[in-house]
């Protein structure tokens, strides 16, 4: 230390010893609140409550709902998922939230459901999904954090929003696409742009079937298709979403499929990988390997062979069978699911949200469930890379957890480690199987995690238990780690009766479920 700044250390501490006892015993006593990784966490039990249940430590507020007016023009949207958080100060107490918003309910989004919906109701239901930019800024005396209604910050993304492929890619006849759907999970770029994942497309617009040279339509459950002509084939990609310029571009360089997310970091030669699941049964998992340091526009889409600890390169000019099926490689990305197949991937049970552990870099993959398989409770595999470089074409893998009673979880989905390495998850027992037959112990879903020390290290621990038949969705720690973000996404999802809704969450009373971003801390 400076002699001069030791001087005035001096001074200062042989003032404070030297202050009135009984003074100093009337200052409010500072108590250091610790982060959300660092608590030594109670638990809850399962529960069937129509609430956010918290462990004791922990508190909620609503940050977001459905319909929350975002600017004069653009209100947040229905069924919120995949949270990330971009600062925009140093501090990391102000920033722009990205929230995802998966899917519509026609029953709760349209004042009357009937058989045919007109095309305003469907433009209706086209809004609701998408993605939403907001501008968010913490209270440092409170530690509550509020969106700033009228920032030019705030965008919102849905089905009706007009996007352009990347590299000018051609896609049955058009460059640009209209809207992205199925919104799902996502992830973040080194370069802080969000990624968003079109999961189930063919919801919205059907699929094209080929079956031998022939193809079909198979109609969607919505039929958008009856009043937008939108290819399937403009659906099922991972979108880029620049937060502070509002771009977006969707890549066709990670294939098209039910993308769950886009877990991204660097191999070790810098070079951008992204991991993706396709989120149905027996589908595949798969890794992206960009030719670039700074996009992602180019690269090697591979699919996981587990039983040979290989990926396997997707690309016509490279194998040989894939050249066999496919005329161009776009063909080929466009229809990835089948390409997997003819290279042998692995089919999985459900492959869902996936994270890297900051330090091992081990690949942690939810695997949620499998029922025509007779897995009803899932697992969350561990893919340790060669070398722990994203960028190697081995690896080996292992089960981390396995769901059922015993462990104390079923159907994990989103995956979030925290700054001490706790792995925290959520879990996605359908509305409609919730409380029922094997998922009767489960009660309703919820937030869990693994601790790495403390009473309970290694073990299971439920954190919070979801508002009835509703999903959590989308945990997203703060940059201090103080604050969760956590979406409660289809409250009362099963509902049929307008006058009897199935969860009053968050208003309570008789009143609707409304899908909203929760933040959590601690009391
Ligand atoms: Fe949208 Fe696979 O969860
Ligand atoms: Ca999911
Ligand atoms: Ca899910
Ligand atoms: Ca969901």
């Amino acid at each position: 230390m400076e002699r001069r700044s030791f001087l005035k250390f001096i001074s200062a501490t042989t003032a404070v010893s030297a202050m009135d006892t009984s003074f100093a015993a009337k200052l409010p006593k500072l108590k250091y609140k610790p982060s959300l990784s660092e608590v030594d966490y109670e638990g809850i039990a399962f529960s069937s409550e129509d609430s956010v249940v918290l462990t004791k430590e922990l508190q909620y507020d609503l940050l977001l709902k459905w319909q929350d007016a975002l600017t004069e023009k653009e209100s947040f949207g229905f069924n919120n998922d995949y949270i990330n958080f971009v600062p925009l100060t140093k501090a990391g107490t102000e920033g722009i939230l990205w929230v995802n918003h998966e899917s519509p309910d026609r029953f709760m989004i349209l004042d009357h459901v009937s058989n045919k919906p007109t095309k305003e109701e469907i433009e209706k239901e086209m809004y609701s999904v998408g993605g939403s930019l907001v501008h968010i800024k913490k209270d440092n005396k409170t530690g509550k954090w509020t969106y700033i209604k009228n920032s030019p910050y705030n965008r919102r993304f849905s089905g009706l929003s007009l996007i352009p492929f990347a590299n000018n890619e051609e896609i049955m006849g058009k460059t640009i696409a209209m809207g992205t759907l199925g919104n799902c999970a996502g992830g973040k770029t080194p370069w802080n742009t969000i990624l968003t994942c079109e999961e189930n497309y063919d919801l919205f617009y059907g699929e094209t079937v080929h079956n031998e040279g022939m193809t079909s339509h198979l109609k969607s459950e919505l039929g958008w298709e009856n009043f937008y002509d939108n290819p399937p084939e403009h659906y099922g990609w991972v979108v880029e979403i620049d937060p502070i310029s509002g771009e977006a571009k969707k890549h066709t360089s990670m294939g098209r499929m039910a993308h769950e997310c886009a877990t991204t970091t660097r191999a070790k030669d810098g070079r951008v990988v992204v991991y993706t699941g396709d989120d149905s049964p027996n589908e595949h998992l798969y890794k992206f390997i960009s030719d670039s340091h700074d996009n992602l526009n180019k690269g090697m889409l591979y699919v996981a062979n587990l039983e040979a600890g290989v990926w396997v390169p997707l690309n016509k000019d490279i194998h040989m069978e894939l050249g066999k099926h496919f005329t161009t490689q776009l063909e080929l990305l466009i229809q990835a699911r089948a390409a997997a197949k003819i290279a042998k991937g692995t089919p999985l049970d459900r492959p869902e949200d996936i994270e890297i552990h900051p330090i091992s870099k081990d690949v942690f993959i939810s695997l949620t469930n499998n029922k025509p398989k007779g897995n009803y409770h899932g697992a969350i595999l561990k893919l340790m890379e060669e070398n722990a470089d994203a960028g190697s074409l081995t690896f080996k893998h292992e089960y981390f957890l396995t769901g059922g009673e015993e462990s104390g979880f079923s159907c994990p989905d989103n995956l979030a480690f925290d700054d001490q390495y706790n792995l925290w998850f959520t879990s996605d027992i359908a509305g409609g199987s919730q409380n029922k037959k094997q998922y009767t112990p489960f009660k309703n879903n919820g937030l869990f995690m693994v601790p790495v020390k403390g009473k309970n290290a290694g073990k299971v621990v439920q954190i919070a238990s979801a508002p009835n038949t509703s999903e959590f969705t989308g945990p997203y720690f703060s940059p201090d780690y103080r604050t969760l973000f956590l979406s409660v996404q289809h409250p009362g999802e099963t509902s049929k009766d307008k006058d009897n809704f199935v969860s009053h969450w968050p208003n309570g009373g008789n009143s609707k479920p409304i899908p909203s971003v929760i933040q959590i801390s601690l009391k």
